[in-house]
């Protein structure tokens, strides 16, 4: 029987050398003449172990890594799932691996993210041969049901979004993929376009086919090279198998996808913006009302999700709304898959129901720093999300949980940071960003952030400190209440925090340096 050898071709892999992994591979295959197949799939998301090489066996698959090109050799030499110094077992048997809720995930790493036959022998079209025989409102209603929120930031619930867009009338609406996945730290959408493109394909089509949308787009950050190629991949072969095209699966029901390039700015990954940005204009954010939902791309109503809001719903299509309600805790339902990164033992991707805690994600999955100091901040949810001290990181991942405590989960990503982090740097860092991204459309973030910057370069200098934190409060106050959108609105959480949680860092004279 022929032996299944998998080298992921996710970019994280890539950037440790998995081509040359896989060329090895190639090359011992052709020497031994084997009967084997190597398969580039996706990533299981052990970024420490990557290029994680797996081959199957009788008792599943076992794997290697982290993998160099010059290890392959002897890896064959032992006999493949023999004893080898890089052997990790098998790979389903990883604690990190293990312990996850794979939901939207279930495939990724797994199958050969370009095979139809591999999508659909692991539940791939189920979601969407159902959603072909439902009507637009029962699809909707599922998507509702199911307590669906969007994972780019908002938590925005899903069916009513959708509702609207079905609801308003017009003879062309949209269906809009955000990937321009702008926040620090986060790299699930990545994964998904590189390893299960068409999860995304399938939740599109039948988001078009619940609000009668026929045209959908995904817009993709620039510095995914690798994403932008397997996702276009993934849409010729789709047409070809008729997946998308004139007549879905022969339904007679229409839909098909273009990709647009991002723009290289995290403000256009704010939804009007990136909107903006789809029609070829400067990414700037649209005033709302209007909602894009009832005036979106080209003026006509548009679904604007995020690429993991649309992967999770053909399961919850295939296996029902209530099932997928059935993970999670209080309002925040069903699975996330969260980001560990920055110093971090073991970086990935965690796919858990909301309700863990943000402790026995960098600990028990995450293993603590990689430097093996002390945890001092955790900042999750992005740039415009909070520093956090120890204390608070027994809070269960959960949007409503997250706000009260005066933080956001925003995509999911957990920035790790050991005791040698200066907080005061990091809140000059969050004015710098805002002032680099700021679209520049209104004063308190267009020129408040870069005041903010000047003014925390003074307290770190030990100038009027106390006056100039009074200063940067205002000011916070300032950007809170009268910016346009989140950027400049949300720009006080990191800096707020970082005061409220972490004064030693800003006040100098306190701590005994005599610097004023
Ligand atoms: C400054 C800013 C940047 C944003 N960047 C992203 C992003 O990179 N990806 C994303 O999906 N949503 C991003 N959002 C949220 C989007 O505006 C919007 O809420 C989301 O695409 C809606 O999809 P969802 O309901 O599925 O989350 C951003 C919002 C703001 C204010
Ligand atoms: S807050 Fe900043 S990014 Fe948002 S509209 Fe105003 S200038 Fe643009």
């Amino acid at each position: 029987m022929t032996v299944r050898i998998f080298v992921p071709s996710d970019a994280a892999a890539l950037s440790m050398g998995a081509d040359d992994v896989a060329h090895a591979v190639q090359c011992e295959i052709a020497d031994r003449k084997l009967d084997a197949t190597l398969i580039r799939n996706g990533s299981r998301g052990m970024m420490w172990m990557e290029p994680l090489l797996e081959v199957e066996t009788p008792s599943g698959r076992v794997g290697y890594g982290p993998v160099q090109a010059a290890d392959v050799k002897a890896i064959f030499e032992a006999g493949l799932g023999n004893a080898h110094s890089l052997n990790v077992g098998l790979v389903e048997e990883i604690p990190f691996f293990k312990n996850q809720q794979r939901l939207t995930f279930a495939r990724c790493g797994i199958t050969d993210p370009l095979s139809f036959d591999d999508y659909e022998a692991h539940d791939g079209l189920k979601g969407m041969r159902k959603a072909l025989n439902m009507t637009p409102d029962a699809i909707v209603a599922e998507v509702t049901e199911s307590g669906l929120r969007g994972r780019g930031g908002a938590g925005f619930p899903t069916g009513i979004k959708w509702r609207t867009v079905l609801k308003t009338d017009a003879p062309q609406k949209y269906i809009v993929c955000n990937a321009d996945e702008g926040d620090s730290g986060t790299f699930t959408d990545r994964m998904i376009m590189e390893g299960d493109p068409f999860a995304l394909i399938e939740g599109m089509v039948i988001a078009g086919l619940a609000v009668g949308a026929t045209k959908g787009f995904i817009y993709i950050r620039s510095e995914y090279p690798h994403a932008w190629a397997q996702m276009n991949n993934a849409i010729e072969l789709a047409r070809t198998k008729g997946v998308l095209g004139l007549s879905i699966l022969g339904s007679g029901r229409v839909f098909d996808i273009e990709t647009r390039l991002g723009a290289g700015a995290y403000i256009c990954g704010e939804e009007t913006s990136l909107l903006e940005s789809l029609e070829g204009k400067r990414g700037q954010i649209r005033p709302k009302p209007p909602l894009p939902a009832i005036k979106g791309l080209f003026g006509k109503p548009t679904v604007v999700n995020n690429l993991i809001s649309l992967a999770s719903v053909p399961i919850i299509l295939d296996k029902g709304g209530a099932f997928y309600k059935d993970f999670g805790m209080g309002r925040s339902r069903g699975t996330i898959p969260l980001q560990l990164a920055g110093n971090i033992k073991r970086g990935g991707v965690v796919e858990r129901a909301f309700g863990l805690t943000l402790r026995e994600l960098i600990e028990d999955f995450g293993g603590g720093t990689h430097s093996g100091r002390p945890i001092r901040a955790v900042q999750v949810g992005g740039p415009l999300g909070a520093y956090w001290p120890d204390h608070l990181l027994d809070t269960p991942l959960d949007y409503e949980t997250f706000t009260e405590k005066g933080g956001m989960l925003g995509h999911g990503g957990a920035i790790i940071f050991d005791d040698s982090v200066d907080l005061a740097k990091q809140a000059r860092f969050a004015f710098e960003f805002c002032a680099i991204e700021s679209c520049g459309k209104c004063t308190p973030c267009r020129i408040g952030s870069t005041r903010g910057a000047e003014t925390i370069d003074k307290v770190i200098a030990g100038d009027n400190v106390v006056e100039n934190l009074d200063l940067v409060r205002d000011l916070c106050e300032t950007l809170r209440d009268g910016s346009l959108c989140a950027l400049g609105g949300l720009i006080p959480t990191p800096v707020m925090s970082a005061m409220e949680h972490f004064p030693e860092d800003f006040d100098q004279e306190s701590q005994g340096s005599g610097v004023k």
